[in-house]
């Protein structure tokens, strides 16, 4: 036998981090509109993920950490996911979650998907959902356009909110912003007649091509004809309050499905 000097050093436990992937590039549309990160968590982010995802998390397309429930046809079952059958608004980039929790907590009514692939706000988001006991929200590690693209069924949806998305600055990068012809196209179709598209930015020459594009669908009509009045109900998002501390004031943009 081996003195226990010469034994192996046991292999560290995995960290609960460890299991997510950065998100990847998705099948439908190889051009990520995210940065692929792996993040280090703190202690409470840490156990927060370990506590909490099996109750409240799911992954776009990774069966380890969980697969959302499907129905027949192979989409979302929001139904078995929530426990009750509610209209149901998609959180696209819900970053370190503050506004999401404030939303879902004020509107009690409607079930919250919020999707982020950044796996601290993951977890700052958990921590919240517990804290304030909420219900009606689950957190979604992944690439939203993916979930949109292979697990939303057409017309799910009650709204679709897009708040600070990245504003990818440079021409090159103009790609990528998540805003397009084609990704607001997909977006649409997943809302039912009447849904609402909400984007906002502080980033002034996005606001205008979120204009533009909102403008040029087929199928959404934007009643306030430009920029909406900031509504009462959209919380001051973390990545807002950097702005408007820089002088940025924030566009919204409010579209509705028409078609
Ligand atoms: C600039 S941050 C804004 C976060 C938050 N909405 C706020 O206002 O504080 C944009 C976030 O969107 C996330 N994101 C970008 N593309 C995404 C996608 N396709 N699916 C999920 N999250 C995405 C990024 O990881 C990032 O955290």
């Amino acid at each position: 036998m081996p003195a226990p000097d010469d034994l192996p050093a046991p292999a560290s436990p995995a960290r609960p981090g460890d299991a997510f992937q950065p998100a990847r590039k998705s099948a439908g549309d190889p051009v990520r509109t995210f940065h692929p990160r792996k993040a280090v968590l703190g202690e409470r982010r840490a156990d927060a993920l370990t506590r909490l995802w099996p109750r409240y998390g799911f992954s776009v397309h990774d069966p380890e950490l969980g697969l959302p429930p499907t129905g027949p046809d192979g989409t979302l079952d929001a139904e078995h996911l929530f426990g009750r059958r509610a209209p149901l608004v998609l959180e696209i980039g819900s970053g370190m979650g503050d506004a999401t929790a404030a939303m879902a907590a004020a509107d009690p009514d409607r079930d919250y998907l919020a999707v982020e692939v950044h796996l601290p706000g993951i977890a700052h988001l958990l921590t919240l959902v517990e804290d304030a006991g909420l219900t009606n929200v689950r957190v979604v590690h992944g690439d939203a356009l993916e979930l949109a693209r292979t697990a939303l069924a057409p017309g799910s949806l009650d709204a679709v909110h897009v708040f600070f998305p990245d504003p990818w600055p440079k021409a090159r990068h103009h790609k990528r912003r998540i805003i397009s012809p084609e990704r607001v196209a997909l977006l649409r179709s997943r809302l039912r007649l009447g849904g609402t598209l909400h984007c906002a930015t502080d980033w002034e020459p996005y606001a205008e091509q979120m204009l533009a594009v909102v403008g040029a669908d087929p199928g959404l009509t934007n009643p306030s004809e430009g920029y909406a009045p900031r509504p009462a109900h959209r919380p001051v998002t973390r990545f807002e309050s950097r702005g408007l501390a820089d002088g940025r004031p924030s566009r919204d943009i409010i579209a509705t499905r028409a078609a």
